[in-house]
């Protein structure tokens, strides 16, 4: 009988992906750098980046976290050199394995089914939860936006867990002004909800036209953050940079970890790697140019936006870049970049909501989901049963849900996936040294445990509570894997992979 640690052999991870009925090989090496920026710039940037310099307090006073102030710049490095070295790891994986289920299928070739069980679990937090935040974020931004014409009473665009958690009296205080039904106060995020409908349905319609619409959506939010640094860096008060580090090295740590939300996005492509062409060649590429590209934006973005406004005012805010322009009197401008953040976010949730379906498939190919779980339809060749319910468990969190809360939670769950992959790189080049690597990690053991111990000290930053819930998560993926993969599994029954049925 396989143990729980039993691997699954790398070359039948391979064969699977040229199954007849496997997904559409169509995408190449612009079209994943393409898909990395529309991954990676998002809510993070222009949502988590105000409480990241600000810091945080819950709705009694109490801090929940300390803010970086302006040296919200160095937090930035110091998650791009995390990053960076995470994503060296993520590109010798995925053009080794060229596989859908990203780190999930990497440490099932690596670590063993119990822990790939555990990782494609924890991805959940990525992928979906991580897209709970960001359709709130993208409400937040599509409210400024249509602000002067659409009022929609507060009770339809504030989620219940927002009112909740407030510290700003306004915001708190719907609980008592909402409506009730039953002595509950009813607060739903109307926005939120709708959007993630809607990028669900673009999904059903296939996987070229969707990568068509965020090539489009990405020129458009690069146009937008440019625009936002040529007219930002025009309305710096150097005052404002001062004190440089308000809270020391534990605001830079506890700013970081909320911030890295920024950063998260260009592992997600390595779960294209079924549809991609030549993933050997174009997955480091898209991987490694996507992050690189956006580090370097982030820190012009975080030293202009410091520089406009105290940091202390970005707390106050759920837009903060907007805000900052138009504190700084460019209200027009800031118009125009709550419209390119619809803009961004839309491409963001439409990436995250592409590969959590794809890691479900995976799972259930192994027999660790249902069989139902890794159908394909037969017209559009996406994996529909798991886009569907991918798009119902996201749009209803997101119906009453929190932002913040829900960035720590997705945070903690991918730098633990970071951490393992970090760690995966090392132990396979000891398990399995001969397979091809048309990608190789330079300096491997540096590279692996460096990035490990990076992405472990950014995880020690973030609250309390974050670390419970995770804690909590973790538990209950063991028992629906002890209730159902355990006894499921093709590998342990010693079966062949579930083929994807089509529809
Ligand atoms: N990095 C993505 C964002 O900031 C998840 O929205």
């Amino acid at each position: 009988m396989p143990s729980l640690f039993s691997r699954k052999p790398i070359a039948e991870l391979l064969v699977e992906g040229e199954h007849p009925n496997a997904l559409k090989r169509a995408l190449g090496a612009g079209d994943l750098v393409m898909l990395a920026i529309g991954a990676v710039i998002g809510a993070g940037i222009f949502g988590a980046i105000g409480s990241a310099a600000a810091g945080q307090t819950d709705a009694a006073g109490h801090v929940v976290r300390l803010g970086a102030g302006p040296a919200l710049v160095l937090s930035f490095l110091l998650l791009g050199a995390a990053c960076a070295l995470a994503g060296l790891c993520y590109a010798e994986l995925a053009s080794m394995i060229p596989q859908a289920g990203s780190a999930y299928a990497y440490s099932y070739a690596t670590l063993g089914e119990i822990v790939a069980w555990i990782i494609g679990w924890d991805l959940i937090l990525e992928y979906a939860v991580g897209n709970v935040a960001v359709a709130i974020s993208w409400g937040d931004y599509f409210k400024t936006l249509t602000g002067g014409w659409l009022q929609l009473p507060a009770w339809l665009t504030t989620g219940y867990r927002t009112a909740l958690l407030s510290s700003d009296p306004a915001v708190h205080g719907l609980l008592a002004s909402a409506p009730h039904v039953g002595g509950l106060a009813i607060l739903i995020n109307v926005p939120a909800f709708a959007i993630v409908m809607l990028i669900t349905w673009l999904l059903l319609m296939g996987v070229r036209e969707s990568a068509r619409a965020n090539n489009i959506m990405v020129a458009v939010k690069l146009v937008v953050l440019a625009l936002f640094i040529v007219m930002g860096v025009t309305h710096i008060n150097k005052a404002n940079y001062l004190p440089f580090a308000p809270n020391g090295f534990t605001g830079i740590h506890q700013g970081a970890a909320i911030v890295f939300f920024a950063y998260i996005g260009f592992d997600a492509i390595s779960t294209a790697a079924e549809e991609t062409k030549n993933p050997q060649r174009n997955l480091p590429i898209g991987i490694l140019g996507g992050l690189a590209i956006c580090t370097v934006i982030y820190i012009v973005i975080g030293a202009v936006l410091t520089g406009m406004v105290p940091y202390s005012e970005l707390g106050k805010t759920a837009d903060p870049l907007s805000y900052a322009l138009s504190a700084t009197g460019l209200t027009a401008i800031s118009k125009i970049v709550a419209l390119g953040a619809v803009f961004s976010m839309t491409a963001v949730l439409l990436v995250f909501q592409y590969g959590q379906p794809r890691i479900f498939f995976a799972m259930a190919r192994d027999g660790l989901l249902p069989r139902w779980a890794a159908k394909v339809s037969a017209k559009h060749r996406v994996p529909h049963v798991t886009t569907i319910i991918t798009g119902i468990f996201v749009a209803l969190w997101a119906l009453i849900g929190d932002a913040n809360e829900t960035y720590d939670l997705t945070n903690i769950g991918t730098l633990f996936a970071f951490v393992l992959v970090c760690i995966g790189v090392i132990v396979l080049r000891y398990t399995d040294p001969d397979r091809p690597r048309p990608f190789r990690v330079p300096f491997v053991w540096v590279v692996g445990l460096g990035g490990a111990a990076l992405c472990a000290i950014t995880m020690y930053g973030l609250p309390r509570s974050a670390w419970e819930r995770f804690g909590w998560w973790l538990l209950i993926g063991l028992v629906i894997y002890f209730a159902y993969g355990f006894s499921n599994s093709t590998l342990r029954r010693g079966t062949a992979p579930v083929s994807p049925d089509q529809d």
